[in-house]
Order: C-alpha cells, then structure tokens, then sequence
C-alpha cells in the first residue's frame, strides 16, 4: 500500500525553530497579529514576517491559502509557508490550508507551527490526503515525503490529529485499489488484499464461485462467466459495539467492465478499471473503522468480478433468476453493476438483518450526465437516514445530491419474459438502476444507494487529491458511523488560550 508520510508531534520549544531544516509552516489570522510561533519567526527573520502580515498581499490572501518565503535569512529552513488561518477556524478553510502544507511536502519535511489550531484536525488530514501519489508503475518515482511535525499541540489535539491519520490511511487504501490496472487487481488479488484487514481485527470471508453457487447467487454469477477470473464475495465483519445488529456497506467489485457482449466503445474503455469503486470504498472504510477502533458493528460485502465478452459469457436476452428468487432479463450485458448488488445486497440482509443498508457503486454513466463530477447521486427509502448521510458528506466537502424514487420507474424495467429487466432505456438511467436495486431490499430495511460513477476517480486534481481515485465517501461514511452508530464521545476541551507571556521570545 502506498504510505503515509509519518506524522509526529514535539513540544514547544521555540528554540528548536532556528535550527529546523526543510519547511516550516507558520499560520497568521486575518488581522496579522502573530502568535508566539510568528514572533519567533519574525524575531530570527529580523521582522520579515511581520512586514508581509502587514503588507497588501497578506491582506489580499484568502483563508486557508498560502505564501511561500523562500530561503529566509536567520532560519536553517529552505522556506517558511505563510498560512493566512484563524486559530479558531475549522473546516473548509483549514483543510485548504492542510492541502497547501501536504502537497508541497518534500523529502525534508515539514514542522508546522499549529498546536494551538482549532482545525488542527482538518490540517492534518488535509496534508496526509493531499500528499498522496500512486508511482507504483513509475520508473521515476514521486518525491520521498519527510515527517510532517506539529509543534506545541496538547495531548488530546494529538490523540485527535493521530485518529485523521487512521481516516487518511483508509482513503489511501482505497485511492489504491482503484488506481491499481485490472491485470494486477484482479478479483483474486482484491480479495488477498481485503484479507490483510484480518491483522487489523476485521474478520474476513472469502466465499467461492461454488459457495455462490448453492448459495443461488446466479445474477452475480452469470456477470462473470466470461472472465478466467474468478467471481468471488468477500464478507469483511468489523464487532467494535455491542450485541446490536450490525450496519451493512455493499460495493460494486467489477473489477473490469468491457460491457460484456454488449461490448462498450473502445474510447475510454480503460476507464472501466475503477468499476471496483464501490467495494473500493467500502474496503477504505472498513480500515478506518478497524485502526480507530469505532465502537460500532459494521458489516461490509463487495462481489468481485470482471465482465468480459467470451463464449461463455452470458448474452443479451439470458434470464437469470436471482438470490432473492425474482427472474432477471438481461437485455443490456453491460447493466452488470445491479446483477452482482442484487445478490449481495439479499445475501447481507438475509444473513445479518442489518439495522440499515448502504451501497456504493459506479454504477450508472447516466448519474455523471445529471450530476456531472460534483456529487454522487444519492438514493434512500429512508429520510432520516439520507438527512443523516447528506449532513456527514457536507461536512466532509464530498458532494451528494438526493435524486428520487417513484414507481413510475418500474414501467420502463419491465420485461415480457421476467420478473424485470436489467435496464430501463436511455431515460432516468440512474434512476432506474436504483429502482432496480430497490426491489431487492427487504422491508423495514433502511437503505441508501449512493451511485459514485462520477466521483470516485477523476480526470483533473482536487483540493484534497491528484488526479485519478479520489476516495470519495471514505470520510462522510466514517462520520456517519461516528454520528449514527457509535456512543457519544466526551466533550474535548476547546484548546487553551494563545498565551500573552512575551518572555519567552
Ligand atoms: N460501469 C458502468 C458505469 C460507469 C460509466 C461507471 C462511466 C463509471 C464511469 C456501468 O456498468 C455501465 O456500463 N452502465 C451502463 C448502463 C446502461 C447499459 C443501461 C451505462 O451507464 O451506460
Ligand atoms: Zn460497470
Ligand atoms: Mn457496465
């Protein structure tokens, strides 16, 4: 897996600041007043700092961005990043600042005089996220990154800033399974990697295409009858609460989508190697949970399988008969993402009576034609339930979007031959995908279906990410089971005032 740069955290001592090579990250308010970090800085910079805090460019600065000084007289540190960021400021702004910090990280490091933030956390996880790179095939490879140091933070801003390394750590795990090409991931190579969540104390099953078999998964198996990979579920089980049921996570695991026999068009057919994304996610997810340690049960399936043309492939017109027992024609081989939910989605319901259900997919093109590659389409039975995912995915900055339900829909997947058919025509794609799915949740079954196509991989870099997997919903689902699922933590203390004592300058 790719890793993390090191975080680590040192008291402090304004004297170690002269001596300190690399970087060194300072954060000044709007208003320029410095706070003892700065006026050490300003002090061994023989007032530099305090003349840009107060110069028009500062003033010009938006929060959370950043001014580099380069090769600053009277510190060992080859620049010194600016930070315009109020102590008291959380959020959007501070993740900004964060992602300044992370992505100009190089091989030195970088001390960042943040103890006393607020939005020390969103610092952080910022910087870790934004610092990510997939190299692995790269002769030349991405620059080393060096320790990412905060100096003077308390030890439970410590605690809580090592707990964003967990939520980063799990982002990374699934940027790289959906950036990794599909003759490396293949479906067996998935579940060997989601059998490594074992050393973090995920229980973790792995059921053959024979147990899918008795177990009557056809829809799931016929998807991938035409792949010499074989389709595999794997069952990733997280008890950290008590004897509740369990929340269930469902992804989408294709690892490779040509179409099928309905054969999709060559331009961007390489694409379809992040068809995994949603059991991607679900896999980050579940890393998260398992290296903080969440007090909540949480169970996840992903089917892995490739849909490939072959002479055993299924064709256009087949009728499968699903878990559940409805009968499926497949008039679209390329509608496969809701033949491999269908069975899993019944599977995890019949087997764990989970209190709710939650699945991710990219599983229409036509959610990218509504929302484009701002916001996931999310769909819900449940109001509470969706309010609740809509909160946790603003507060994280992942876009989410409610998109309706109606059984208007079922007109256009009805089949003459079976219970349904496996696509609803041009119209409403996502929709139709998503009403789908909803016959295959049981009554009483809170659940949100959360189409990711468009967000989970990415042609262009974010605030947050380089180019291609992104991550998405690692952080709203982590909160959600924060908000949702887990008993309420103590209140933290706010941090303690800046301190007044000009001594120790
Ligand atoms: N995996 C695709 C959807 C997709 C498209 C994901 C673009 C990411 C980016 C899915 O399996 C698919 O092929 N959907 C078809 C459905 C159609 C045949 C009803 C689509 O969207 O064209
Ligand atoms: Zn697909
Ligand atoms: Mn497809």
């Amino acid at each position: 897996m790719t890793d993390l740069p090191q975080l680590d955290f040192t008291d402090a001592d304004l004297d170690r600041i002269a001596d300190t090579e690399g970087r060194i990250v300072v954060f000044v308010p709007e208003d320029g007043t410095l706070d003892k970090f700065g006026r050490r800085i300003d002090k061994l910079t023989r007032g530099a700092l305090k003349r840009f805090a107060e110069s028009e460019a500062f003033g010009k600065m938006k929060d959370g961005s950043a001014h580099l000084m380069s090769w600053p007289s009277g510190l060992a540190a080859e620049a010194v990043q600016v930070i315009r960021l109020d102590r008291k400021t959380k959020g959007e702004a501070a993740r900004k600042a964060g992602a300044a910090i992370g992505a100009a990280l190089g091989p030195k490091g970088a001390l960042v005089l943040g103890g006393g933030l607020r939005g020390l956390d969103d610092v952080v996880l910022a910087a870790l996220l934004r610092c990510y790179a997939f190299d692995a095939y790269l002769s030349k490879k991405a620059d080393a990154h060096g320790t990412l140091t905060v100096m003077g933070a308390s030890e439970a801003a410590q605690d809580s800033a090592r707990a964003q390394a967990a939520l980063a750590e799990g982002v990374y795990f699934t940027r790289d399974l959906v950036n990794e090409p599909s003759n490396i991931l293949t479906t067996t190579e998935f579940a060997e990697r989601l059998k490594g969540l074992a050393k973090l104390g995920v229980k973790v099953e792995v059921l053959e295409e024979a147990d899918l078999d008795k177990l009557g998964m056809r829809t799931l198996l016929a998807v991938g009858q035409g792949s010499e990979s074989p389709s595999k579920v794997v069952v990733m089980t997280w008890s950290g609460g008590g004897d509740e049921k369990p929340l269930a996570l469902v992804g989408k695991g294709v690892v490779f989508d040509s179409g099928g026999i309905s054969i999709k068009p060559a331009v961007g057919m390489e694409d379809m190697t992040m068809d995994m994304g949603g059991a991607g996610t679900v896999a980050g997810v579940m890393r998260a949970l398992a290296l903080r340690k969440a007090r909540a049960n949480v169970v996840a399936i992903v089917g892995l399988v490739e849909n490939m043309p072959d002479g055993k492939a299924q064709r256009p017109g087949d009728v499968v008969v699903s878990m559940k027992g409805d009968t499926v024609e497949v008039v679209n081989t390329d509608a496969e993402g809701r033949l491999v939910l269908c069975d899993i989605m019944w599977y995890v319901q019949d087997r764990f009576e989970p209190t709710a259900m939650i699945d991710l997919a990219t599983l229409t093109g036509a959610v990218i034609i509504a929302l484009g590659h701002e916001m996931a389409g999310v769909y819900s039975n449940d109001d509470a339930l969706a309010k609740a995912f809509l909160n946790a995915a603003e507060a994280e900055g992942e876009g989410a979007w409610r998109m309706p339900l109606g059984k208007g829909y079922d007109e256009q997947i009805k089949s003459r031959v079976a219970d349904m058919k496996n696509t609803g025509g041009r119209p409403a794609g996502s929709i139709t995908a998503a009403q789908f799915l909803a016959r295959f949740v049981k009554d009483g079954t809170p659940w949100i279906h959360l189409d990711i196509a468009g967000v989970a991989s990415l042609k262009t870099s974010t605030t947050l990410a380089p180019k291609g997997a992104t991550g998405w919903g690692v952080l709203a689902l982590d909160r959600l089971v924060r908000d949702r699922y887990e008993p309420k933590p103590e209140p933290q203390p706010e941090p303690a005032p800046e301190e007044t004592d000009g001594a120790e300058e």
